[in-house]
């Protein structure tokens, strides 16, 4: 079964094709970083358009890397939320054509859920159960994930996501947009005791990062000689250590012995090796995609839309966008 997906929520614009859920034989993505750079974040507005403009030529190229005609494609899988409304709906409109005129199913994917699916591709043999640590943009979750259909939201965050704080001191720190790559690279150069910032304490599995950026805020205020590096590293190393240590102790009490890691902030290298450490120390497999299935791609929304398909889901000509944040 090959799956063509299509992603638009944010400010990627991205075509895909997968084999049998797991095999991609094409990933085209066309970021629109530079466009919103010069504003310090993603501009709704713009983005639908940049979306407009390129969804054509991406789905083409997706097509012509992967060797194959649209007669091919047995279902049109599409990101309808969370994310952007105006920019959802150019994705969701282009599938919702593509599967109309070629008389196949058409599947609407839930932006998070195929994040998770990220690390379904290529030569993973993961399946579920398991426990995901979704870390992205808008989202900060650890989900339960029980079968390919079935999942239960174990925490999420309360106020700011983890790519949000990010995002968000980066913009404190004067590094411009998008800011988790730069602290990650600054980071790294850094020392993450230099400062040690509050690590907020909320119940359960949920995570607040809200305190954490204002908190940066002020120690900039009244310390401008600590070099910025160490700032980044230890902000990072705040993140790191509480995302770290919620998903290994909410893997041990619901007894996970897999740990999925998805979302653009998985992309980052001190929670990569954050994580992989305590889960060495705890017996605990860790699973990580590669970076360019972490970010915003089509490649995990045909996989999701994939089991969706198997397990006899799709979606009527009615399926509207729903931008909202779900978990
Ligand atoms: O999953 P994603 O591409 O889009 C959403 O669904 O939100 O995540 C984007 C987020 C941004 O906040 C970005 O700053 C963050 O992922 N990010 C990183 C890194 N790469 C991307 N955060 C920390 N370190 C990174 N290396
Ligand atoms: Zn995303």
């Amino acid at each position: 079964m090959i799956i063509l997906g299509i992603e638009t929520s944010c400010d990627e614009t991205s075509a895909a094709i997968v084999k049998n859920g797991r095999t991609v034989l094409s990933n085209v993505i066309a970021s629109q970083v530079d466009v919103h750079a010069k504003f310090g974040g993603v501009v709704p507005e713009i983005a639908a358009r940049k979306h407009i403009e390129s969804i054509d030529y991406i789905v083409t190229e997706a097509l012509q890397n992967a060797g194959l005609s649209l007669q091919e494609i047995g279902g049109f899988a599409v990101a309808n939320g969370p994310g952007l409304a105006g920019a959802l709906l150019v994705g969701l409109n282009y599938a919702k054509g593509l599967a109309y005129a070629h008389k196949k199913p058409l599947i609407g994917v839930h932006h998070i859920e195929a994040h998770v699916c990220a690390n379904y591709l290529d030569e993973s043999d993961l399946e579920p159960p398991f426990l995901a640590l979704v870390v992205s943009g808008g989202h900060t979750s650890i989900l339960a994930v029980k079968d390919y259909d079935t999942y239960e939201v174990l925490g999420s965050t309360r106020d700011d996501a983890a790519g949000e704080a990010f995002d968000k001191t980066a913009r404190v720190l004067k590094l411009g947009y998008p800011g988790g790559p730069k602290i990650d690279k600054l980071a790294a150069e850094g020392n993450p005791l230099a400062v040690n910032f509050p690590k907020a304490k909320v119940e359960g599995f949920n995570f607040s990062f809200s305190g954490l950026k204002t908190a940066v805020m002020q120690f900039m205020a009244k310390n401008e000689t600590v070099p910025v590096e160490d700032i980044a590293a230890s902000f990072q190393k705040a993140v790191v250590d509480v995302l770290t240590e919620r998903t290994i102790a909410a893997s041990i009490q619901y007894g996970y012995k897999k740990i999925a890691l998805a979302g653009g902030v998985a992309c980052n290298r001190g929670l990569r090796e954050g994580l992989k450490n305590a889960c060495d120390e705890n017996g605990i497999d860790l699973y990580i995609p590669k970076p360019i299935y972490c970010t915003d791609n089509a490649a995990m929304i045909a996989c999701r839309g994939y089991y969706k398909l198997q397990a006899g889901h799709t979606d009527g000509w009615g399926l509207n966008a729903f931008p909202g944040r779900m978990v």
